[in-house]
């Protein structure tokens, strides 16, 4: 059991595909590595990928969770999550994405406090989605990452984002260009002017990871992986997480 509460890390975007569900197992990996006691939950509800990327097949799932809750029937919450590692557990989204309506954001806000006290670091998958569901998950948050891309689409919808935080006079958020996945190629300094702040990662374009089909294939985390300790990708996620976990 975790002594401290928990860290809690968001992984979001304003734009689906920009690489947070890589990202979350990449950064469970590190923590791993780092023998913190690690939850990924995942709160991508409808079309959650954790489970299934790590090649897990769990029973029971966030909705089993919340319904249980709600009808009393609450087991100890290690019930709940599968185990993929010593370090990383995982709190899977719904098997049947059917449930996910029924799943109050409520609960959700009862459950990441309660897991606060049995981990080092909770580590949240999301959609792109601004719902109630993840207007929680920010609020339980100590810091959130955005994974933004080359895409003017995409930078648009964060501009907009930022404009609210700004608003909200919170800046617990990082960006991460993820550069590894984008086409259209503006340049570092042209993103942050339009965007009027600076980018605090980013992901070159040469850190594209070739092997990901046959990672996710076997189930694996890149970052757990021998040859992939040194890489560019690692080595700017766990600048990130030291500075997260100080
Ligand atoms: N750094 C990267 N190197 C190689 N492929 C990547 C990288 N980042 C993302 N991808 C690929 O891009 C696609 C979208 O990534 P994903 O993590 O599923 O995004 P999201 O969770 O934001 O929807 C996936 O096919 C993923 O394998
Ligand atoms: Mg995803």
């Amino acid at each position: 059991m975790a002594l401290k509460q928990a860290k809690v890390i968001t992984v979001t975007s304003v734009k689906g595909g920009t690489g947070k569900s890589t990202f979350t197992l990449a950064l469970a990996g590190i923590l791993s590595n780092k023998k913190l006691k690690t939850i990924i939950v995942d709160m991508d509800l409808h079309s959650g990928v954790i489970a299934a990327s790590l090649n897990l097949k769990p029973k029971k799932d966030i909705y089993t969770l919340v319904n249980d809750y709600m009808n009393h029937g609450l087991k100890e919450s290690d019930e709940y999550v599968i185990k993929y590692n010593d370090y990383i557990d995982v709190l899977p989204a719904p098997k049947d994405p059917r449930s996910v309506g029924k799943i109050n954001s409520y609960y959700i806000d009862i459950i990441l406090k309660k897991l606060k006290y049995r981990y080092d670091v909770i580590l949240i998958d999301t959609n792109h989605i601004i719902d109630n569901i993840n207007l929680i998950t920010f609020d339980n948050s100590d810091k959130i990452i955005y994974l933004i891309t080359n895409d003017l689409m995409d930078l648009k919808n964060m501009k907009t984002m930022l404009a609210i935080y700004k608003d909200m006079n919170l800046k617990n958020y990082y960006l991460i260009l993820n550069e590894a996945i984008s086409n259209e190629r503006l340049s570092t300094y042209e993103i942050s002017t339009f965007l009027g702040q600076n980018i605090d990662y980013k992901i070159p374009s040469n850190a594209y990871i070739k092997n990901m089909q046959k990672i996710l294939m076997e189930g694996k985390i890149i970052t757990l992986e021998k040859a992939y300790q040194k890489e560019k990708t690692t080595l700017i996620l766990t600048e990130m997480l030291d500075k997260i976990l100080k």
